[in-house]
């Protein structure tokens, strides 16, 4: 697979994404192509001219670290802006076009909706209906999650989105799939024998997931006070990464055979039992408010900001494993990881021995803040006692590779070769809703917990043998 020149259209090019995530990527990423064709068309509703766009990209460029004087020549060279309203699409077809000409472009086309979700069903439409879904070259259509906010309207934007653009077309971001971490656990498992034949029923007792946020919900309560944890974590971020925990090897390694696989992971998930899961919303604590203080939270919002919950993959492999997902805001720190216990060997020599120390191993794959895995073993204490200490076997990204790509790097690069293994298939958005949907409509109401904990005392009898996330598995010490 390879890229070709071609024409990258972001809606939402005025927005924080763009600047602070899509140009840095797509700068580094052109720049290393070198084709010297390929251009940047922004869109959005603010009236710009291309010189005051440039100068906004000019400056996101400078923050991301890029030298002024080359982002200034890239910018003039391959950066324009297009205005566009509801009734003007036409212009922006015709602005499209132009540019093309004028770059000896052969009609390849991203299409990028960097966009709130309530922009997804216009632009689309307008875009399907303006006869922009197909070109001369390949048309590609990029959209950022949420996919939908329940399962009925997650039906209805894939119908709108098929209505207009073949699934071939179609990249659903879910940015954590562009982290080098997370693709490393498909190689983790399946280029190394040692892992896959232990990762089973008969070896793991329990698999857990957690995305703690340090942050509180900040500036985002307009956003988030109508989503809460379980839509904006869970569904997506954790469905995710627990697919690629469970599923089989895939029968190829092509985007149609790993999301196969994934979507029998979610097809396989026993409905969610109510009582175990556990909401709650954090309550004021040092230098952090309520979350019900903050302005644009309803008043008495019953939103989660906090959720676990245990789930069971029904599956040969998986039968009897819980998996315990976690999320929350203003948890005591901020880290994703995803925690394969096994089990105790089931005779014990050092049985006097028991302590804390000596448990079960543990695996850590640590997605955020520093990309690695650790493996938690017990070794023998130098001396005459016979003592065990947990150690880990350590891997690290950063100490090991240096500078780690940003997970838009890669996935825009993807994008722009038509690769979608790391894109979310519609059935496998349409799944994972199937799965939390009993659960958005179970009534509720979330338990209090104090910012900078670790979410409601409730949650402790979920997890089966303890949250492993925030305690100290193994130390180097
Ligand atoms: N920011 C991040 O780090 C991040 C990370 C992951 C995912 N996302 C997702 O990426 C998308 C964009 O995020 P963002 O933070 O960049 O959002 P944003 O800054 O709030 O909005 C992006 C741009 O969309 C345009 N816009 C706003 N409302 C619109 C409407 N009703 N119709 C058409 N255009 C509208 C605005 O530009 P104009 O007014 O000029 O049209 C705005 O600058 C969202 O879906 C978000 O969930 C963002």
């Amino acid at each position: 697979m390879s890229s070709e020149p071609h024409l990258f259209v972001i809606f939402g090019a005025t927005g924080d994404l763009t600047s602070r995530k899509l140009v840095p990527a797509l700068y580094k990423l052109l720049l290393s192509k070198d084709d010297g064709q390929s251009v940047i068309l922004g869109v959005g509703r603010s009236e710009l001219t291309d010189e005051a766009f440039r100068a906004t990209i000019r400056e996101a460029l400078q923050e991301s670290g890029c030298d002024k004087k080359h982002a200034t020549n890239w910018c003039a060279g391959s950066v324009h802006y297009q205005q566009v309203t509801d009734e003007d699409y036409s212009q922006l077809r015709r602005r499209i076009e132009n540019v093309e000409n004028e770059r000896g472009l052969t009609g390849n086309r991203v299409f990028y909706l960097a966009l709130p979700p309530s922009a997804f069903e216009p632009v689309i439409s307008a875009l399907g209906e303006h006869e922009l879904a197909t070109s001369r070259g390949w048309t590609r259509l990029v959209i950022e999650k949420p996919f939908g906010h329940d399962l009925a309207s997650a039906r209805a934007l894939n119908a709108l989105v098929h209505r207009y653009f073949d699934e071939a077309q179609v990249f659903r971001i879910d940015h954590y799939l562009g982290k080098e971490t997370v693709q490393n656990l498909l190689v983790f498992r399946f280029a190394n024998t040692v892992f896959e034949s232990l990762w089973n029923r008969d070896r793991i007792e329990e698999v857990e997931i957690t995305v703690a946020e340090q942050l509180d919900v900040a500036n985002r309560a307009g956003y988030y006070d109508g989503a809460g944890a379980l839509r904006d974590m869970i569904q997506n971020h954790i469905t995710q990464l627990l697919t690629l925990v469970a599923m089989e090897a895939p029968a190829k390694w092509n985007a149609e055979a790993v999301r196969n696989e994934k979507v029998k992971v979610l097809q396989a998930i026993a409905p969610v039992e109510l009582d175990h899961v556990v909401y709650g919303q954090y309550e004021a604590a040092g230098e952090v408010d309520s979350y019900s203080n903050h302005d644009g939270v309803a008043a008495e919002s019953t939103t989660p900001t906090y959720v676990a919950m245990r789930i069971h993959v029904d599956n040969w492999r998986w039968q009897g494993v819980p998996f315990h997902l976690r999320t929350g805001k203003a948890l005591p720190e901020r880290t994703t990881q995803v925690t394969v216990t096994f089990r105790r060997p089931p005779v014990s020599f050092f049985s006097d021995l028991a302590t804390e120390a000596f448990d079960r191993d543990v695996l850590v794959l640590t997605l955020q803040p520093d990309e690695g895995f650790d493996l938690c073993i017990d070794v023998k204490h130098p001396g005459d006692t016979m003592d065990i200490d947990k150690i880990p076997l350590s891997f690290d990204y950063a100490d090991r590779f240096g500078v780690v790509a940003d997970a838009y790097e890669t996935l825009l690069a993807d994008i722009i070769e038509g690769d979608q293994t790391l894109f979310v298939r519609a059935d496998e958005v349409e799944s994972s809703w199937e799965v939390f949907q009993p659960v958005l409509d179970s009534e509720f109401s979330p338990e209090p917990y104090a910012a900078g904990t670790w979410g409601p005392a409730a949650a402790d009898e979920i997890a089966v043998t303890g949250w492993k996330t925030g305690a100290s598995n193994c130390s180097e010490d």
